[in-house]
């Protein structure tokens, strides 16, 4: 039984990446786009192994990967150098990732798996939301940029953006940004990032510098959140300032405005008061839509959010 996996045609994509098509060993588990090949080989006399997405699959089964040079002796550079056939490992991988909304960080070649879940959108994940961040020297190595490009025109719910590390840009201009993509850069093109599942694609450096990038961004994107929630609570004439965590009733009673409470837990609707101005949480309470309508909250089910302006109800 053969485990020999083919190379049957190569096509270059930019300098240093090419696509190669495989035909695998007819029996065994086929692999899914956006799945991985392992493949291995003997380079004087030292076992190689590459791992690769699967960026097409045809109806013979036959795939297609992406591979980049890295002149490092490996099996990328096999390949490269016109290698044909190959120890088949099989397939792995976790199916792509699944979420409504999620932002894909991908250095180099790393683009592959985004590729992938771009390829499989339309039947596998219609109403998902993309963003698609690139990282990579210059324009002429970003391999698929006109399909990527198609994406991020046709698509509302495709976004992509590309880092430029090394080009200079006459003008920066949408979705091309000049330099090193960093925690700033990130919460200016993704302000929704908290909402955001985040998946990295790349080397380890990369991947290591984009973890510790995103949770820098994400840490700003909290105190920011927590700067918001912070503000003054007009009331009884008083203004309250609060820190977006205390409920009404709380604050109420520490500034010893005359606010009338029973139960505390929203359920004797004892301490209905008027929201004239601002916006607050609530959490479950026993109002009907009609109070709701008309401006109640219950004091002690209501954290301020910002400013925020109450009256005492007759
Ligand atoms: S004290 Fe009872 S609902 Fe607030």
């Amino acid at each position: 039984m053969t485990t020999i996996a083919r190379c049957i045609a190569s096509i270059p994509q930019t300098r240093d990446v090419s696509l190669f098509h495989f035909e695998l060993p007819a029996s065994g588990r086929k692999p899914e786009v956006g799945q991985h090949i392992t493949m291995s080989s003997l380079y004087q006399g030292e076992r190689c192994e590459g791992t690769y997405t699967v960026i097409d699959k045809k109806p013979d089964g036959s795939v297609t990967v992406a591979v980049k040079k890295t002149n490092r002796n490996g099996l990328a550079d096999l390949l490269h150098a016109g290698a044909r056939d190959f120890q088949y490992e099989g397939c792995a991988g976790l199916p792509l990732p699944r979420h409504p909304k999620m932002l894909l960080l991908c250095g180099g070649i790393g683009v592959t798996p985004a590729l992938a879940l771009l390829r499989n959108k339309r039947a596998q994940y219609p109403d998902s939301d993309l963003h698609i961040v690139l990282s990579v020297e210059t324009l002429a190595d970003l391999p698929f940029l006109s399909e990527l490009m198609q994406c991020h025109l046709q698509d509302e719910r495709i976004r992509i953006d590309v880092f430029l590390t090394r080009a200079t840009l006459r003008r920066q201009q949408a979705p091309y940004h000049q330099g090193r993509l960093n925690a700033d850069a990130l919460r200016a093109i993704c302000p929704d990032l908290a909402d955001r599942s985040a998946h990295i694609y790349g080397s380890a450096v990369f991947s290591q510098a984009v973890r510790a990038m995103l949770r820098e961004a994400s840490a700003a994107v909290e105190r920011e959140e927590e700067q918001s929630q912070r503000g003054v609570v007009s009331a009884g004439g008083q203004g309250i300032p609060h820190n977006g965590q205390t409920t009404l009733l709380e604050l109420m009673e520490e500034a010893r405005l005359p606010v009338k409470s029973r139960c505390r837990i929203g359920v004797c609707g004892t301490c209905r008061v008027q929201l004239r101005a601002g916006r607050v949480k609530e959490e479950d309470s026993i109002l009907s839509q009609s109070d709701r309508d008309q401006g109640i909250v219950l004091a002690c089910c209501s954290i301020p959010q910002g400013d925020v302006a109450v009256e005492f109800v007759a």
